[in-house]
């Protein structure tokens, strides 16, 4: 992965040994690289060239505060989903012009909070939501500019958990519905109709199923038009898979030269186009070390039991995802063996890997691959495990941008009965 490398038998991120990091800072520890978010960024870049594109990153994927400032000075937007995302984005110097409102379940006064934030689009995914956004910003003397998210009824072919665009998914209007639900928004008094959206899932290394989605969008804004409603942009949401093992990424170039292709085609060339990527911008910018605590060898099977669990990285128990396993320092001077390697939560999901080929002893340091992507945002308090520290590299430097947790911390908020 870029800018994670061996330079003379010591895995280092950009400059910097991660085991000097992990001696430094103790793990469980989440390290993210500075360069290979720039570079994943650079790909989105390049690949839009001059059209009129806005990303906005699906923070959801990572939402440190220091991650989300890399992105706004890169002139990112920012798919949101909840007022606390988008109380992040603003601390972090996010611009809310620039700013996406996703999410099934959106409350009245994080409707109020974004529409006074001044966000770029509300992403609509029911008709309910659309009366009472219209309610709420027609309250406040407002004119919420929204999209419909439309659920396309394609297959992602990906993992049914993070499949969202198949009609039994609880996302978006179904298609067949949407032509309605815009002549209904196109009636509502707080509401104004912007743009066109969609989300088919995540983890996507196919291009087709984009394409079946766009056929139909295409289809549906040409039907919008007879009824006197234009749409200004169309969100395609974000979804590129990247590599863990051995998939092939779905690089932006290869999809955007589709999609624009088809735009150009249907005589759509005015049309903004706004994406919504957060794994693939960060998914293998960051690793999660940890520290092999003590080898169990049993009859059926060996364990390597390390210091990050389930709580920590929830993927593999959540979506059996697989993850690569590397030493931060390999051993040449014995055989690799099979391991499984799992984490000290008591339960038998609490694994990040299993029938893997090392050769590790106790005290030894894993890199947990491709962990910069719904990793720490996922990680929990379970068993009373503080959360782990976040660290970025930048070439020779690093910056803690979030502290380990400590008991203070785990209880916060607690009260002993008087
Ligand atoms: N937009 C919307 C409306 C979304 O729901 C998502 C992700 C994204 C954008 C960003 O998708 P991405 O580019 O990252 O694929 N926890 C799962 C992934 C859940 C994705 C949820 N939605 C995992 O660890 O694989």
């Amino acid at each position: 992965f870029p800018h994670f490398h061996f330079v003379s038998g010591e895995l280092h991120v950009e400059s910097l040994a991660l085991s000097t990091l992990a001696k430094q800072y103790g793990t469980p520890l989440y390290v993210y690289s500075r360069a290979a978010i720039g570079q994943a960024w650079q790909s989105y870049v390049n690949a839009i060239g001059s059209r009129r594109v806005l990303v906005c990153y699906g923070m959801k994927a990572n939402s440190n505060l220091a991650i989300l400032q890399e992105f706004a000075r890169l002139g990112s937007g920012f798919d949101i989903v909840s007022d606390g995302e988008l109380a992040r984005v603003l601390k972090a110097g996010g611009d809310a012009g620039k700013v996406v409102f996703s999410g099934v379940g959106k409350q009245a006064w994080e409707m109020e909070q974004a529409l006074a934030a001044g966000v770029k689009c509300f992403n609509v995914e029911s008709v309910a939501e659309l009366h009472r956004l219209s309610d709420v910003a027609s309250r406040m003397g407002r004119l919420a500019p929204v999209s419909l998210r439309v659920n396309p009824d394609v297959d992602a072919q990906t993992h049914p958990y993070i499949s969202t665009g198949l009609k039994e998914n609880k996302f978006g209007i179904a298609i067949e519905t949407a032509s309605e639900a815009y002549q209904l928004a196109k009636s509502l008094p707080g509401v104004e109709v912007v743009g066109l959206d969609c989300h088919i899932g995540s983890q996507i290394t196919e291009v087709s199923p984009y394409l079946d989605a766009l056929d139909k969008l295409i289809a549906l804004i040409k039907e919008l038009s007879g009824h006197g409603i234009h749409i200004k942009h169309l969100d395609l949401g974000g979804g590129l898979g990247i590599r863990y093992d051995d998939e092939t990424p779905l690089d932006p170039s290869i999809l955007l030269n589709k999609v624009f292709a088809r735009l150009d085609s249907f005589g759509l060339t005015h049309l903004e186009l706004v994406l919504e990527p957060g794994r693939s911008l960060v998914g293998n910018a960051g690793v999660l070390l940890t520290e092999v605590q003590f080898l169990k060898p049993t009859a059926d099977r060996s364990f390597a039991i390390v210091d990050a669990g389930m709580n920590d990285l929830m993927r593999p128990a959540l979506y059996e995802a697989w993850h690569g396993v590397l030493p931060v320092r390999p051993r040449s001077d014995f055989a690799p063996t099979q391991w499984d390697v799992v984490g000290p939560v008591c339960e038998s999901a609490d694994w990040l890997a299993k029938g893997r080929m090392l050769a590790i002893e106790q005290g030894d340091v894993l890199a947990i691959e491709s962990a910069g992507a719904y990793g720490f945002v996922m990680a929990g308090n379970y068993n009373s495990r503080p959360k782990a520290a976040e660290i970025l590299v930048d070439g020779v430097e690093h910056h803690v941008i979030r502290e380990r947790e400590t008991f203070e911390d785990l209880v916060r908020g607690e009260h002993l009965l008087r």
